[in-house]
């Protein structure tokens, strides 16, 4: 069954304020979305709703991931049924190998009495690192702690590759990365793209979508998806930005939730 990944109507809150005001989205396996607009119009609040993060409080809609309800799970679940979010500011653990993070993730995802072998995770994780020119002694360093912003960013593809999910959203996975590490990211992500696997990219610029190429491109203003295309949108927001979609729309402020 090729992967097929709906949400519908998804309204969050945070601290009782709206944020997200009823986003509806379709991927299946095999496609690329991305998710453009300009700061606080939502994107990261979708990213961290669908994952399950705590304080995003979900009051409508329905995220299903091959017929499964992800909004009733806790967040191991999701992961579990193929949902892997790579963090716009991923979190530091002290104490927490990386290698141990790593393992501990993987296993999870296996379920018990189908846990990898200690050798094989070893040769997964150093073969993957190379992959992604990431010197290995970052599997001994705990999680994140210390890590340039695009090492931080390097770190969440690694662990993307390893857990092998139905859908991976990726939030600002290009933010911090000089043009030789975009690259290494961008090729990690392609060589990812798989028949029964979709992908989620929210991202500000064009940079990253020349090198990963979208099937769907959509725009976040006021959290909701305002306008979707195809490729060609991304590159003319790169030429003209953002205020034709508001003025088309009669949007003054695109932001939500602004104080
Ligand atoms: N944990 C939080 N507590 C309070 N407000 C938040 C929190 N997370 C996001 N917001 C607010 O929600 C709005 C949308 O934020 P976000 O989803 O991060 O936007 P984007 O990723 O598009 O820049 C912003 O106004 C932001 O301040
Ligand atoms: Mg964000």
């Amino acid at each position: 069954m090729t992967t097929q990944f709906e949400v519908r109507g998804l309204k969050t809150a945070i601290n009782g304020k709206e944020i997200l005001k009823g986003v509806d989205l379709a991927i299946k396996g095999g496609e690329i979305h991305a998710i453009m607009g300009p700061n606080g119009t939502g994107k990261s609040t979708l990213a961290s709703a669908l994952m399950g993060h705590p304080n995003y409080e979900v009051i409508e809609g329905e995220a299903l991931l091959n017929g499964e309800d992800l909004l009733e799970m806790e967040v191991d679940e999701r992961s579990r049924a193929g949902l892997f979010l790579a963090m716009q500011y991923p979190s530091e653990i002290a104490g927490v190998t990386n290698a141990d993070f790593l393992r501990s993730a993987i296993n999870a995802r296996r379920g018990e009495g189908n846990e990898m072998s200690l050798i094989k995770f070893i040769r997964q994780m150093e073969g993957t690192m190379k992959e992604l020119e990431m010197n290995t002694e970052f599997a001994h360093r705990y999680l994140n702690e210390g890590f340039s912003g695009g090492e931080k960013k390097r770190n969440e593809i690694l662990q993307m590759k390893l857990l092998e999910p139905k859908i991976a959203i990726l939030d600002e996975v290009d933010s911090g990365l000089d043009i030789d590490a975009l690259k290494v990211v961008a090729a990690g992500i392609n060589a990812m793209c798989a028949e029964d696997r979709g992908f989620l990219i929210i991202t500000h610029y064009q940079r990253l979508l020349d090198y990963i190429t979208p099937d769907y491109v959509h725009v976040m203003m006021q959290g909701r998806i305002v306008k979707s295309g195809g490729a060609e949108l991304a590159l003319r927001l790169e030429n003209e930005g953002y205020e034709w979609i508001k003025e088309e729309l009669g949007i003054v402020d695109e932001t939500v939730g602004r104080l």
